[in-house]
């Protein structure tokens, strides 16, 4: 899907202490423009604090080396980047369109604009008749959508997810894969997907990033061109999940 070898992100050497806790040893790889990345690895090996890193949030800079987004350091002003969590993030005293348009606001669209992109946004994940809803009165699969049509809706060039399907069951979490592999091929967003179900790693990802424990480094990068939509009974696609489940045997 990617659309060229543009590098949107490079991570060169980037290394992160907490106190004599080394967390991210040395780590270099590149992200390309449009393409959907995921991120395995153990818990506590520094995903979240990779993310961190790359925002650089309070006590997240880099202890050494770097991170740049076209070229240039991170600076959340000019490089429109948008996360989504494990933890459901809509705001309980706004309506879902109020949630979808928060970005919007910020960022300062015009009226019209925004309306035509959230009524856009809200069709897209099916929540259209729920718009008015307040995020108490949805289910955890709803509430879900609710953060990505917030994501996408300021276009952003740089998606980040952590861990956001942890918590769903199967059923939840494969519709959910779905509609965000669909919003990614029709925006064209680069995403940085983290994850430890390797299964989903597989059934997402345009390449695999493989972290090891702590000091953590790449344990392996594997490109995954299995065709799409894929299916997690073809044998193609087992094989490379088994791939991954030897890789990572030793956790
Ligand atoms: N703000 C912080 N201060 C001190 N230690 C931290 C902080 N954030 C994360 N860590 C430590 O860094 C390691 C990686 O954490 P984290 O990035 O949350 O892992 P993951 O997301 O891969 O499960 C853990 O050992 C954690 O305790
Ligand atoms: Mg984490």
């Amino acid at each position: 899907m990617s659309k060229n070898d543009e590098i949107l992100v490079k991570v060169s050497h980037m290394t992160k202490k907490f106190g004599d806790l080394l967390v991210l040893n040395d780590i270099s790889f590149d992200v390309r423009k449009g393409e959907f990345m995921c991120v395995v690895g153990p818990t506590g090996c520094g995903k979240t604090t990779f993310l961190n890193c790359l925002t650089k949030l309070g006590v997240y800079q880099l202890t050494s080396g770097e991170i740049l987004i076209n070229g240039e350091p991170v600076d959340l002003a000019k490089h429109n980047v948008s996360y989504i969590f494990q933890e459901y993030s809509a705001f309980p005293w706004q309506t879902v369109e109020e949630n979808v348009a928060y970005g919007l606001k910020i960022k300062k669209w015009p009226k019209d604009k925004m309306e035509k992109q959230v009524n856009e946004m809200l069709a897209m994940v099916g929540l259209t008749e729920y718009r008015k809803y307040y995020p108490s009165q949805l289910s955890a699969s709803m509430l879900q959508r609710v953060s990505i049509a917030r994501a996408f809706a300021t276009q952003p060039d740089l998606l980040l997810m952590d861990e956001p399907y942890g918590q769903l069951d199967n059923s939840l979490r494969y519709k959910l894969e779905d509609e965000l592999i669909k919003l990614w091929q029709h925006t064209g967003t680069t995403v940085i997907f983290i994850t430890h179900n390797i299964e989903e790693a597989v059934y997402l990802s345009e390449r695999i990033l493989v972290l090891t424990n702590k000091p953590t480094g790449i344990k392996k990068e594997i490109v995954n061109d299995l065709p799409r939509p894929r299916d997690v009974t073809d044998v193609a696609f087992n094989k490379l999940r088994d791939e991954v489940t030897d890789l990572i045997k030793w956790w």
